[in-house]
């Protein structure tokens, strides 16, 4: 007989090289608080149900506790023999409490206590996630009231678009975030429920109360079936597609970042704090926190295909492949709350130079759409408006001048119905203000927006 918790059929000890590649122990023991969680659980429904007896469940609980403070202390270190953290808990288990510690694996099976432990990590990170989310937001909302009326540019194709408040663009982030949180609860909802009890794939022939051990755990009840409890990982891909796609909006904001920090625009002067030098060019304050941002994402993509390809084809129920679920997942984890965090002090402490953005309002043309509508409001169809301030654009161009500039003979040229009069007032400030359109960019509008979102946090 070997020696494993599990070597009943075996005559042979484990090759070394095994023991090694099977062993998920190195990574699975961060998840030691829930596994030990689940054993509580467990043990005291199998007590209530008279499966043990009230003491061996007392004697149970008493040795898992002592554990626990002994893996925090670091005075319970696991090596390769423990396999994984819940044979390495058992068998420390039962090294401590001797007999009766063999009755905790009654009417479970390692297939669902990697489940109960995996759903109880992540509803944990994604408190933990939503709150450092819920903070970056915070940030954002500050910065959109401080510049609520400050006129930006908006861009599209990387090209002066329309002008916008800084405040507009900072609460178009602001939706994204917010998203993300509203998608991880979403995924918190339906990963919310207990696989404990599922057993190795079928269930049990022991009388035990799987709702009893979900509400222990706080989860909103037991899994419907056993098979799907222990062989689908769907709620840690949708874990997984929630990270990458809230790193997408990270990196994006971050690239924004890099480009406003550039000589070119100058539009933001990062914190020294948030920036590094140069080795060898001594006048370089590189956006390096900006630019890690905008990679990081690339981890987590990779964590996400990692796991769907290990999904993929498995045929029902537990495999080993299965094992390869948790070390991705806990990169995310790390990649993504790191992420949030250095994004959100990064913004905080970023100045926003508004000289140097004023200063490039007057470029682009960006009330070119306003004079269309202008137009169009005094009767000239939008299609033709929108011609006829084309080429008052490539006039200017000719003339080197503003819309705004163009003289009335000209105007007069381009078609004989225009005049000044009717182009009404398009100075940027006043483009901005009547975009009062639900959603729009107009001071009052991105105030309205403001509001709501600060009771929405
Ligand atoms: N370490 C394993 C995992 O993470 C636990 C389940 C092992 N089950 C088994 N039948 N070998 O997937």
């Amino acid at each position: 007989m070997a020696s494993s918790l599990w070597g009943g059929r075996f005559e042979k000890e484990m090759d070394e090289l095994v023991k090694e590649f099977n062993a998920s122990i190195g990574f699975d023991q961060r998840m030691y608080q829930e596994d030990i969680d689940g054993s509580i659980a467990h043990v005291t429904m199998l007590a209530e149900q008279g499966i043990v007896s009230a003491d061996e469940a007392e004697c149970i609980v008493k040795g898992l506790e002592e554990i626990r403070q002994d893996i925090h202390s670091g005075k319970l270190a696991f090596t390769v023999d423990d396999e994984d953290i819940h044979m390495g808990i058992e068998r420390h288990l039962i090294e401590r409490i001797g007999e009766v510690g063999k009755k905790l694996h009654t009417a479970r099976s390692r297939n669902d206590q990697c489940q109960v432990d995996g759903r109880l990590y992540l509803r944990h990170q994604i408190d933990e996630i939503q709150g450092r989310l819920k903070q970056l937001l915070e940030i954002i909302l500050e910065k959109a009231e401080k510049y609520a009326d400050e006129i930006s540019i908006g861009f599209t194709h990387l090209q002066h678009a329309q002008p916008v408040t800084l405040g507009f663009i900072f609460m178009a982030y602001f939706q994204m975030f917010k998203r993300d949180v509203q998608r991880l609860q979403d995924c918190r909802e339906r990963l919310n429920y207990s696989p404990l009890g599922a057993c190795a794939l079928a269930g049990t022939t022991f009388p035990t109360n799987r709702q009893r051990t979900a509400e222990l755990l706080g989860f909103a009840g037991p899994t419907e079936n056993a098979m799907d409890s222990v062989s689908d990982r769907d709620y840690s891909l949708e874990f997984l597609s929630c990270a990458s796609i809230s790193m997408m909006h990270l990196s994006r904001w971050a690239e924004e970042f890099t480009w406003w920090n550039s000589s070119e625009f100058s539009y933001i002067e990062l914190d020294d704090s948030f920036c590094t030098g140069s080795s060898i060019m001594p006048q370089k304050k590189n956006p390096d926190m900006a630019e890690l941002l905008r990679g990081k994402v690339g981890r987590v993509y990779g964590d996400l295909m990692q796991l769907l390809t290990v999904m993929k084809g498995t045929p029902l129920a537990y495999n080993k492949d299965f094992q390869e679920d948790k070390e991705s997942l806990f990169d995310a984890v790390d990649t993504w709350k790191s992420s949030i965090t250095i994004f959100a002090k990064m913004l905080e402490k970023t100045e926003f130079r508004v000289d140097q953005i004023r200063s490039q309002l007057g470029k682009g043309f960006l009330n070119a759409t306003d004079i269309a509508e202008h137009l169009a409001m005094r009767g000239i169809p939008f299609r033709e408006a929108h011609s006829i301030v084309g080429r008052m654009v490539k006039e200017c161009e000719k003339e080197n001048c503003s819309l705004e500039e163009l003289p009335e003979e000209i105007l007069c040229k381009i078609d004989n119905r225009l005049s000044k009069d009717m182009l009404g007032d398009i100075s940027i400030p006043a483009c901005v203000n009547a975009r009062i359109s639900y959603g729009g960019t107009a001071p009052s509008e991105v105030r309205r927006q403001i509001a709501k979102e600060r009771e929405w946090l």
